[in-house]
């Protein structure tokens, strides 16, 4: 099939490069000049394993491009999968895709399934698919052109960023919304090849599914945050409790790592979505808004626990360990860092930090506050605290006792359970991590 793929971010660039991976002649569509030229050379713009590799494979049936006319004129599928950012209320920010929306009416010419991937409110793929088809209808009854069929399906993303590719090639489940049998049929063939279990829906399930998985996955992190904190204050340990708890199959074992706290560019955002549509509907969910709230606190943790060893920072060395809002990753959207970080530069902190690949996206944001460094040994020189924000391997690997010997004092706060905290028994290092007791 000949397949558009609007968007070049996470969810669209994956998903154009599975596309062609199964046998489709893709072309991805953006807006910015410069990831085309990098595409077209092979090269991904974003940070994500095995796409390069993929995107290699596929070259001859991928292509690159700005003009959207001619990627969407005679496309017999053309998914979307461009950003939805958050708004200042919470709400969902469809301005990408309405653009998409309306080149797609001014330029398509055949019978064609337009498939959203992005994440949108409840409700959108109607109105989506009512403006388009007025669109549609009127330029081409306006030009004496015949009728073509255009209809909307929803098709929600569940990949995670670090393993997008292996999460798309082998989803836990493909879900599709469609209207019409004719719509179904399309989307068949455009999985054809894919083997996954797929659920077939109505267009407003699938776009539910999309939210209440990722809140449902939010939530999780929340309750297990709670509950660490209570192990805290009740000396019992929560990888125990966790791995306890993980076994019973009803729970599962997987998003039960209590830690400072969610990030990333879908829990944060589709949590306040859809806590802002069901105010919106005074229907409001209780447990996702107390997901955010918690998480907002967990986030702060770090913090409050330097304050039992330092009334402030002011003036002290401290060395941060990790910066982007997971590992294998160089996002730093709503990562705890850019919360953290913040606060301890107008206590008077110096900070210097270190991060294997997100500190250039860090100097946007900060070019000269901070000090960047090239290894973990050189931000832990002479430090009087460490704070680990991110759990890379490197920091995993790292030997504890090298801790010791580098700073002039050896505090660690572990916002993710880095390493099993009985290794620091008799070290003379105070490791106070999430949800275990504080060993020194
Ligand atoms: C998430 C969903 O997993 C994915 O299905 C959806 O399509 C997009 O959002 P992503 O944001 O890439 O993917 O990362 P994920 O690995 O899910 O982690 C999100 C955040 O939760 C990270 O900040 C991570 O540190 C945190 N997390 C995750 C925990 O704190 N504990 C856990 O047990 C799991």
């Amino acid at each position: 099939m000949k397949i558009a793929v609007a968007g070049t971010g996470y969810v669209g660039l994956v998903t154009g490069v599975a596309l062609a991976n199964a046998g489709h002649h893709v072309t991805c569509v953006d807006v910015d000049e410069h990831k085309i030229q990098l595409m077209k050379q092979g090269i991904s713009p974003i940070y994500e394993p095995d796409l390069e590799p993929l995107m290699q494979k596929n070259k001859e049936r991928l292509s690159y491009t700005t003009d959207y006319a001619s990627a969407y004129q005679d496309a017999q599928a053309i998914f979307v999968g461009v950003g939805t950012p958050e708004k200042k209320d919470g709400s969902a920010n469809l301005k990408y895709v309405y653009t998409v929306i309306d080149q797609i009416a001014q330029t398509l010419d055949t019978d064609c399934v337009v498939v959203i991937k992005s994440t949108v409110p409840i409700g959108t793929n109607d109105k989506i698919e009512k403006r388009l088809t007025q669109q549609i209808t009127a330029r081409r009854s306006k030009l004496g052109l015949s009728p073509i069929r255009v209809e909307i399906a929803s098709n929600p993303e569940f990949l995670s960023q670090g393993t997008a590719v292996k999460d798309t090639l082998h989803a836990s489940r493909i879900v599709i919304g469609v209207e019409s049998d004719w719509a179904r049929d399309r989307m068949k063939e455009v999985y054809q090849e894919f083997h996954q279990p797929f659920v077939f829906t109505d267009r407003r399930s699938a776009e539910m599914v999309k939210y209440a998985s990722n809140d449902f996955l939010a939530l999780k992190i929340s309750y297990i945050n709670e509950i660490a904190n209570l192990c805290e204050l009740l000396d019992a340990n929560i990888e125990d409790v966790a791995k306890g708890m993980g076994l019973d199959p009803r729970i599962g074992n997987r998003f039960l790592k209590a830690g400072i706290g969610y990030g990333g560019s879908c829990f944060p955002k589709d949590t306040k979505a859809l806590h802002w549509v069901s105010n919106y509907y005074e229907k409001e969910l209780k447990t996702v808004k107390a997901a955010i709230e918690v998480n907002d606190i967990q986030k702060m943790k770090l913090l409050k626990k330097s304050h039992k060893y330092y009334d402030s920072l002011e003036g002290l060395k401290v060395a941060v360990l990790g910066l982007t809002f997971k590992p294998d990753t160089d996002d730093l959207r709503e990562a705890p860092s850019l919360i953290n970080i913040p606060i301890m530069l107008d206590d008077g902190a110096r900070i210097f930090a270190w991060d294997p690949i997100g500190i250039p996206n860090f100097k946007k944001y900060y070019p000269d506050e901070i000090t960047y460094c090239s290894s973990i040994e050189e931000t832990l020189k002479d430090a009087d605290i460490c704070f680990i924000f991110t759990e890379w391997a490197q920091i995993r690997d790292f030997d504890i006792l090298r801790y010791k010997e580098l700073m002039t004092h050896p505090i660690i706060l572990d916002g993710r359970n880095c390493y099993p905290s009985h290794n620091f028994k008799n070290t003379g290092i105070i490791y106070d991590s999430v949800g275990r007791r504080t060993v020194q």
